[in-house]
């Protein structure tokens, strides 16, 4: 009888590169040695029991088949109504509002819908750890451009030389991750000028767009007319409600743009959660909660700037985001994954080499924490820390 050995046949990685983030190795490091996690960006509280309720009230009523194709009408209408609200711009909630599995997906999306193989997308490093691989997973060309050391403000006069002929887009973050920078209304004009001569897309992740501090507005790209006649906005519900297990997010662009995004959407999740969509819409009525985040974010973010200050770790301003950079320089003459890995093992604090969010891991002294967590996580980390 002839015996038949089964084989997975072998494969070239589409991904080569891609292995482990360092998010997951510290996270395990972290519950390893009982460290309190600050490294890894999701809350540690729950959401508004309101909501809860509003998603059960959902399922318990039926709605838990396919909802339509771009997500259930009362939602994009309720996004689309919270968009002109605070950026002034109309989006059609029939048409030019796309609800996504989140954030990552729409992004995914985006980049699938109109970049082509051998077509250029810049990114402005650091940045996201998503973007590089669909970046090539569509095939495209990555084009770094470093946003300005020290600052991490846009630098556009890098970004003026890196569009060429074949940039198709560029992908802005703001409020930013991993630097908590936020763009002003002017790096919007600036930006705007430079791609006006040209057909470069943009495609903006404002998936934090709730969380800017001190009294000033988030300057997104649906904002500014001319910027967003060639944008797809990109949003999170799960950064906005304290939700981020549920993948929900959206995507805003003109019609011309939609309609594209929708054809690779559509065999790509097709919908997203029937009763969490529906839930969301019920409780969207009310803007409070995303109204009230700021304040919410930025008690959190003094309490813990106000304890490191007692420290060495220089606090690298933290305009937006619920993330705050610190230049250990003082403390440490380690690289910032072993500054990291120490500061979990011998510390008990866990937090993110900023070197995560480069292509070349070089060291410059950084770490990220996230202060997304119960005030009682973050005094047990302050008092941790206050060693240093
Ligand atoms: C800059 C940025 N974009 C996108 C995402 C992903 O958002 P979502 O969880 O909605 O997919 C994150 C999450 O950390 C993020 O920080």
């Amino acid at each position: 009888m002839l015996t038949i050995t089964p084989r997975t046949p072998p494969v070239s990685s589409r991904l080569p590169n891609v292995g482990t983030t360092i998010f997951t190795v510290m996270s395990a490091l972290a519950q390893q040695h009982g460290a309190v996690n600050l490294g890894q960006g999701f809350p540690d509280f729950d959401c508004d029991p309101r909501l809860l309720q509003a998603v059960e009230q959902a399922m318990r009523s039926g709605l838990n088949q396919y909802p339509p194709m771009a997500g259930v009408p009362a939602l994009r209408e309720a996004v689309a109504e919270k968009v002109d609200r605070l950026y002034g711009r109309a989006y059609d909630p029939a048409n030019e509002v796309t609800i996504t599995a989140g954030a990552t997906q729409a992004i995914l999306t985006a980049i699938l819908a109109v970049v082509h193989p051998g077509d250029e997308v810049i990114v402005l490093e650091p940045c996201y750890d998503s973007y590089v691989p669909n970046i090539e997973l569509a095939g495209g060309k990555v084009v770094r451009v470093a946003l300005t050391a020290g600052t991490f403000r846009p630098d556009f006069q890098a970004i003026a030389a890196a569009i060429g002929p074949r940039t198709r887009a560029i992908v802005i973050n703001t409020p930013h991750n991993p630097s908590a920078t936020v763009w002003t209304r002017a790096d919007l004009d600036r930006l705007a000028t430079l791609l006006r001569p040209t057909d470069v897309l943009l495609i903006a992740d404002e998936v934090y767009e709730h969380m800017v501090y001190d009294g000033v507005s988030h300057a997104s790209a649906a904002s500014h007319p001319e910027l967003a006649a060639r944008a797809m906005v990109v949003s999170s519900f799960g950064k906005t409600y304290h939700v981020t297990g549920w993948k929900v997010g959206y995507m805003l662009a003109p019609r011309a743009l939609s309609d594209e995004f929708r054809k690779v959407h559509q065999f790509n999740v097709f919908t997203v959660n029937t009763p969490v969509q529906h839930g969301l819409a019920q409780y969207m009525r009310d803007p409070t909660p995303y109204l009230e985040l700021p304040a919410f974010y930025q008690r959190k973010r003094d309490l813990f700037r106000d304890g490191l200050s007692s420290t060495r770790l220089r606090l690298l301003p933290s305009q937006g985001t619920y993330f705050q950079c610190v230049d250990y320089s003082a403390v440490s003459q380690l690289d910032e994954t072993g500054f990291c890995r120490w500061l979990t093992t011998e510390i008990g604090v866990a937090a993110i080499p900023l070197a995560a969010f480069y292509e070349d891991g070089r060291n410059r002294n950084l770490a990220r924490f996230c202060f997304a967590k119960r005030d009682e996580t973050l005094h047990a980390a302050l008092e941790r820390l206050s060693a240093l």
